[in-house]
């Protein structure tokens, strides 16, 4: 595991973009696994800045998102469809057929997760997949569990998560209850893993996933078995990890 530890959020999102575009340097056809929530926000502005530059391209990038709300309709401004065209998509020069997210507007569970795998196994895989962290160590929507989910899957939102997502929406009868997300397996078969961290709220965690015992009560502890992963973090949220 690599662990980059740069002063600022704008060295962690410029560190992570510049791994992205090696990946895609390296192959212009190769294919993203891409997160959303606040951390790679800064890091999406950049790869928009570098394509409007021309130095970076992804007219042959395939892309797969780690989750989705279920029932939130794609332009629902809270879905992650719209949250992916709105900081990335609509501003490169993607093919919008090569963009994949959990349909969350597929009432059929099953289908939706097993036509999800299967269009990623059809693509070839994962090359590089993009990580936030959740301040329990959750990683897409696999939250602390008993077990390690292996396959993506519907997973039930916990009453906390409801609460924290209720500010975004009119009202929490609004917020989701459920969501697609890739299981902790679709992640670990990514050929390599990029973590995204800032912020001191998120140092304990990160010290917890990184240097604690794989458990699945942490669930990006199982990070610790790919051979492949690196992490960039902000000074602040890598402040236990010197
Ligand atoms: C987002 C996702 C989540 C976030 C995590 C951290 O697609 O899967 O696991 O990465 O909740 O969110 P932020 O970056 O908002 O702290």
């Amino acid at each position: 595991m690599d662990l980059v530890i740069v002063d600022t959020y704008e060295d962690m999102s410029r560190v992570a973009a510049d791994q992205i575009e090696a990946v895609i340097a390296d192959d212009a056809a190769c294919v993203l696994g891409l997160a959303t929530g606040s951390t790679p926000i800064g890091l999406y502005a950049d790869l928009v800045a570098d394509c409007a530059a021309g130095k970076v391209s992804f007219a042959d990038v395939t892309t797969f998102n780690l989750d989705e709300y279920r029932g939130l309709a794609h332009d629902h401004d809270q879905s992650y469809h719209y949250f992916m065209a709105d900081n990335l998509f609509d501003h490169v020069d993607i093919d919008p057929a090569r963009t994949h997210v959990p349909d969350g507007f597929d009432p059929d569970a099953d289908a939706a997760c097993a036509a999800y795998e299967e269009a990623i196994e059809a693509a070839g895989g994962i090359d590089i997949q993009l990580l936030g962290l959740g301040h329990n160590g959750h990683i897409g929507f696999n939250e602390p569990a008993a077990s390690f989910p292996v396959a993506t899957h519907c997973v039930q939102l916990t009453e906390s998560t409801i609460q924290a997502n209720s500010r975004l929406f009119d009202s929490i009868d609004e917020v989701p209850r459920e969501a697609y997300t890739m299981g902790i397996g679709t992640i670990m078969k990514a050929r390599r893993i990029l973590m995204v961290v800032s912020g001191e709220d998120k140092a304990e965690i990160l010290e917890k996933c990184l240097f604690g015992p794989v458990v699945p009560e942490v669930p990006a502890s199982a990070l610790q078995l790919h051979p492949a992963v690196t992490v960039v973090c902000d000074a602040a949220a890598g402040a236990r990890c010197r």
